[in-house]
């Protein structure tokens, strides 16, 4: 009876050690981002926004503190997918996130199917890559989306034979392609489809040809830091002046490079989910509190993709108290949320795990003297059109 009762207490002490070992152990956010290399502002931004979200809403969540890791993959796919085998592995992280460019999603998603892990998209934009593995979720945008609203806008507004010239891989050939089919749809013509390559562009001898074929407008697509590149080729050719309008997805006017691009930037349209006025008081309170944190950055929509990215990291820790369940459970959790983001509401379908959200026309204008992508219309709800299922 004596030994009965002793082996009782014994186990009631290991399993309340157990428990207060849980309690401590943190939970571990796990963000691969490019830091280094071509899409370093990527990086910058979401690590800006993942920070000041965690120093606005505390690094405890129903009693378990969180610990974030940043690590760099320098925009190399090979490396996303060993760091992310790593944070499983070694680090046991509860939660992935980032990924700053489709291939470095696509690279990882294997990694994420076999280890049951959540993984947050948090900036990279092709359709395919929700249906890469059942763990991803995201909390950015698709090409797809912007482009359709453009292609949509444009023929409405005079704007009728365009070329388009996009970067040669994933979002780029989505905005490419839901582009032309609405221009097609609404009495529009794309008189010629250029790509050209992701890594290190000449835009040269691209921007010559459009000159040439002299579209009422030229359509572009290029990843976030990109922009201010092209933006100076077309406005040195003098291709404004000749009379082609400059359209694009609002990457192209992206708030992180725009108030350096100069005045020939200005009345520039682009269709895009979030712009820094963006005049709700959500929003107001987002951008003044990233400038305060950051000297004076502006936050881009890659910021806000790491921000509401981390909310839905946060809430989906609440409702599951603190993790328990494991990936499966906080995957759970994170399907069907619906807030207020800085870029107006966003919900996540629990079918596809994208977003939905509404994507806004806007105009490049100069308010307080400085350049910002002002919205002068709204597409609400948005799915993504590029699903294959
Ligand atoms: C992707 C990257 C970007 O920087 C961007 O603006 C849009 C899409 C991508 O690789 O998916």
């Amino acid at each position: 009876m004596k030994t009965f009762l002793n082996l009782r207490a014994l186990m009631l002490t290991l399993g309340m050690t157990a428990l207060a070992a849980q309690a401590q152990e943190s939970f571990k956010i796990g963000l691969i981002l490019p830091m280094t290399g071509q899409q370093a502002t990527t990086g910058k931004q979401i690590e800006a926004a993942a920070r000041l979200f965690m120093a606005q809403n505390g690094d405890k969540v129903a009693g378990r503190k969180v610990e974030l890791i940043i690590k760099d993959d320098g925009g190399i796919p090979d490396a996303a997918k060993r760091i992310a085998q790593e944070l499983v592995v070694n680090d046991k992280v509860g939660v992935l996130g980032g990924f700053g460019l489709t291939p470095l999603a696509l690279a990882t998603a294997p990694i994420a199917t076999q280890s049951k892990t959540p993984m947050v998209v948090m900036a990279a934009a092709t359709s395919i890559i929700t249906e890469a593995s059942p763990f991803i979720v995201r909390t950015s945008f698709t090409l797809a989306q912007c482009s359709v609203a453009m292609g949509d806008w444009a023929p409405k507004n005079g704007i009728k034979r365009v070329v388009t010239l996009v970067s040669d891989y994933g979002p780029g050939i989505d905005a490419e392609r839901f582009f032309k089919e609405r221009m097609l749809l609404n009495s529009g013509q794309v008189i010629e489809s250029l790509r050209v390559p992701l890594r290190n562009p000449d835009f040269a001898p691209f921007l010559q040809k459009v000159r040439d074929l002299k579209p009422d407008a030229l359509f572009v697509f290029v990843p976030s830091g990109a922009g201010a590149a092209v933006m100076k080729q077309f406005l040195e050719r003098g291709m404004d002046k000749a009379g082609i309008k400059l359209i694009g997805t609002g990457d192209l006017t992206d708030d992180d490079q725009l108030n350096d691009m100069g005045e020939g930037a200005l009345g520039v349209v682009t269709s895009h989910h979030y712009s820094a006025v963006h005049p709700s008081a959500v929003n107001k309170k987002f951008v003044d509190a990233f400038k305060k944190a950051n000297n004076g950055m502006r936050p881009n929509f890659m910021a806000v993709g790491g921000y509401d990215g981390m909310r839905v990291i946060y809430e989906a820790l609440k409702n599951t108290k603190g993790g328990q369940g494991g990936g499966e459970a906080l995957l759970a959790a994170m399907k069907g949320q619906i807030f207020e983001s800085p870029r107006g509401q966003i919900f996540i379908d629990a079918q596809t795990r994208d977003i939905v959200q509404n994507i806004y026309l806007r105009r490049v204008e100069k308010k307080d003297g400085e350049l910002y992508n002002v919205e002068f219309d709204v597409i609400k709800e948005v799915k993504d059109p590029g699903k294959t299922k």
